[in-house]
């Protein structure tokens, strides 16, 4: 499980997290929305270590965070899988070696590395001829796929996904997210999607809806389209990138 209690974090004087709480249950598979600039990446990376929040706890296993020491920081971090953006490949490496770098690292025989890799980019959809293509000659899709295959080298327990679906058409946007969930049920994980993209209604089991620094919402995906706060009606008609209208205001207050 994982606890998210009273978090807070500003750069500079822009508050970003303000006083957000969240619990998420293993085994979920969570959606958290919200509109673009509203702090969802920021989110992400106080959860994983990335960024230290101002205040607050974050509770991963009944384990605080900011109470570990590095060694045991790793420990938990190795169960967290994180799947960038924008894929965050190494131009410069072929897709054997952006996959399998972690092995590579620690000097595992190149052929070990090729067996595991391969694996893993075979259960992401796709085939072992792009092992030695650069990222450079891959299409959206592919890349999102390879970033993925990367994380699973590490079977994490826990998943999380930034915007898997952002700049992708709609109908490899689709076939990004069942691989989601096809990699959700597979993996038994705890899975966390950051998306603007409302589609992922149809994958996830929970939905949490950021807004001002706070998650203002969670229910069950199931219950959205009756749901009848107003920032969440607002966003699932299209209109999560234009400003909260009064008549929002006015149905929340
Ligand atoms: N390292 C940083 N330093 C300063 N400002 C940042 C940093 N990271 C993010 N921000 C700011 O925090 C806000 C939220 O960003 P982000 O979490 O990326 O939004 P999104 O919800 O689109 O993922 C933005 O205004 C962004 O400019
Ligand atoms: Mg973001």
């Amino acid at each position: 499980m994982i606890e998210i209690i009273n978090l807070v974090k500003s750069f500079g004087d822009k508050k970003i997290t303000r006083g957000l709480n969240l619990t998420i249950k293993d085994n979920d598979f969570l959606a958290i929305i919200g509109r673009s600039g509203e702090g969802k990446s920021v989110l992400l990376k106080q959860i994983i270590g990335l960024i230290k929040p101002d205040l607050g706890k974050i509770i991963i296993d009944g384990q605080n965070i900011s109470e570990l020491d590095k060694k045991d920081l790793e420990n938990i971090y190795k169960k967290c899988g994180y799947v960038f953006q924008f894929a965050a490949l190494l131009d410069s490496l072929n897709i054997l070696e952006n996959v399998g770098i972690t092995m590579l690292e620690n000097n595992e025989p190149i052929e070990n590395v090729k067996i595991k890799v391969t694996e893993r980019i075979k259960s992401v959809g796709l085939e072992e001829d792009v092992l030695y293509k650069y990222p450079s000659e891959l299409s959206g899709g592919m890349k999102k796929r390879v970033g993925l295959a990367r994380t699973l080298m590490l079977s994490p327990k826990i998943l999380i996904y930034d915007e898997p679906t952002t700049g992708l058409d709609p109908i490899t946007a689709r076939i990004i997210h069942e691989l989601v969930k096809k990699t959700h049920e597979n993996l038994n994980a705890t899975t966390i999607v950051i998306s603007h993209d409302i589609e992922i209604f149809k994958y996830a089991n929970t939905v949490a809806m950021l807004y001002e620094g706070k998650i203002i919402y969670t229910g069950p995906t199931k219950d959205i389209w009756e749901c009848d706060n107003p920032y969440i009606y607002q966003f699932i008609r299209g209109l999560a990138s234009g400003p909260i209208t009064n008549k929002a205001e006015d149905k929340l207050k």
